[in-house]
């Protein structure tokens, strides 16, 4: 299973210091096998524990030049990171960020062997409007991405579940994975509104390689409780 916790704009370079020593901790003691994520923020890229891989939130499909406010792949040299967050809803809904922009993203990054979390997943107004029209919502965001790419993760995170305590149902997870998974063979993961209280039962449907994880992942605890369930 893989299991990750998008820190998002949270935690200062201290906070996230500890937390990853204690998810460390936590794995070192229980010997677990399973695949540990962590995206923190931009300014944490550098607290790394050979046990919980670091990935970055967003990065500019360059390696360095004039683009105010982004870091490039001279960045993630200098800390090592081979492994990136592309296509959150975040930057797609409030970044503004297109396909087309997100494809040259994937590509650039593809080409170099990073490991890609690639999300997709549908505004409330295109569940509300019927499963069709839903997955032809989400193939969109499929479109020009190599969904055979080795080093992919898919993560399906619909966006009404995002922070709001909502989910679909444990159904819902599971026939929309399988429609998903008839599109990539990538490991699969499960993100919005996922805690401690229902980790156990999503990590358990069919389909469900693993779960990204917002804000119930900011406690390293419950996140060590999902890595335990996992
Ligand atoms: O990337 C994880 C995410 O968007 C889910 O956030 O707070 O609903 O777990 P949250």
């Amino acid at each position: 299973m893989i299991i990750a916790a998008n820190l998002k704009t949270n935690l200062t370079r201290k906070e996230t210091k500890k937390y990853i020593n204690e998810v460390d901790a936590y794995i070192t003691s229980c010997n677990s096998s399973q695949e540990v994520l962590v995206f923190p923020a931009m300014s944490s890229l550098d607290t790394y524990k050979s046990s919980v891989v670091v990935g970055a939130q967003n990065a500019y499909p360059t390696d360095n030049g004039a683009f105010t406010g982004e870091i490039g792949l001279t960045h993630l040299n200098e800390f090592d990171i081979k492994t990136i967050l592309i296509g959150h809803s975040e930057r797609r809904h409030i970044l503004g960020e297109t396909q087309e922009e997100l494809v040259k993203k994937f590509n650039y990054f593809k080409e170099l062997g990073f490991k890609i979390v690639y999300c997709v997943g549908e505004p409330l107004e295109k569940r509300e409007a019927g499963k069709d029209v839903m997955m032809e919502y989400i193939s969109t965001q499929y479109e020009g991405i190599d969904t055979q790419y080795e080093n992919l993760i898919i993560a399906y995170e619909p966006v009404w579940a995002i922070g709001t305590g909502l989910t679909p149902t444990l159904d819902d997870i599971k026939d929309i994975h399988k429609e998903l998974k008839d599109k990539s063979s990538a490991p699969l993961l499960y993100g919005g509104s996922v805690k401690v209280a229902n980790a156990k039962e999503v990590l358990s449907i069919e389909n469900v390689d693993g779960v990204l994880v917002g804000s119930a992942a900011l406690c390293a605890e419950d996140f060590c409780k999902m890595i335990e369930f996992a």
